[in-house]
């Protein structure tokens, strides 16, 4: 075998998958990106926003990923839509990113620790919104970005992976936000191999054995 380039990774053999998004999309951007340069394990097959006018969407099509709109405004009847979308393309996972809506347990039911979010913090401080805000108002001296599988409650699932990030003296929160999102997009594209791998298990709350190569 001496000599022999490592095999490319083909879009032919690897899982599909699923991004829900709301708005920028830079961590969607970066899955799609590491795509492209062959860095990702898996394909990411579609990207539904529930805002019509989300500017991750502009920029999926940019990528020449397969796009959709689905209304969110009753839970169930969006869940339901992605659900079949998700069959429709042979999604067998999916990538919360940026994606501001509590899931129900009809979509959670569907795909058992199947869908994973990002948050920009050290989870389990600072669940919800603004969470660079919160960390900067409490005082903490690190903070950082977690993907975790996700469950009914606001950020509370199984953590998978965490990056940390030092707080400095005059962060902002503008400052702040920007370095964790930095460690968010390689965090997501990390966590999402693991995922294509099959390297992520579920016990009770807690995620078992990841062997990260
Ligand atoms: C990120 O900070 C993510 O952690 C949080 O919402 C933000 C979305 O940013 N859930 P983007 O849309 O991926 O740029």
């Amino acid at each position: 075998m001496e000599g022999e380039a490592p095999a490319e990774p083909s879009l032919e053999n690897m899982k599909k998958f699923l991004i829900l998004i709301s708005g920028r999309g830079s961590n969607m951007a970066a899955l799609l990106k590491a795509c492209r340069k062959g860095r990702l394990r898996a394909e990411p097959a579609l990207i539904i926003s529930n805002r019509s006018q989300a500017p991750g969407l502009e920029a999926a099509r940019d990528y020449g990923v397969r796009t959709e709109f689905v209304s969110f405004k009753d839970a169930e009847a969006g869940e339901q839509r992605t659900i079949d979308l998700a069959r429709e393309v042979g999604a067998e996972f999916i990538v919360l990113a940026g994606f501001m809506r509590v899931v129900t347990e009809t979509l959670i039911n569907a795909f058992p620790n199947r869908i994973i979010n990002i948050h920009p913090s050290l989870l389990p401080a600072f669940p919800g919104l603004h969470a660079q805000k919160q960390a900067l108002e409490y005082g903490v001296r690190v903070s950082g970005c977690t993907t975790h599988f996700v469950n009914t409650g606001v950020d509370t699932g199984p953590i998978i992976l965490q990056r940390v990030v030092e707080v400095k003296p005059d962060d902002t929160e503008d400052t702040l936000s920007a370095r964790i999102l930095e460690q968010e997009h390689a965090l997501l594209v990390e966590t999402v191999n693991l995922l294509a791998d099959d390297r992520l298990h579920v016990v009770n709350t807690r995620i078992v054995n990841i062997s990260r190569n």
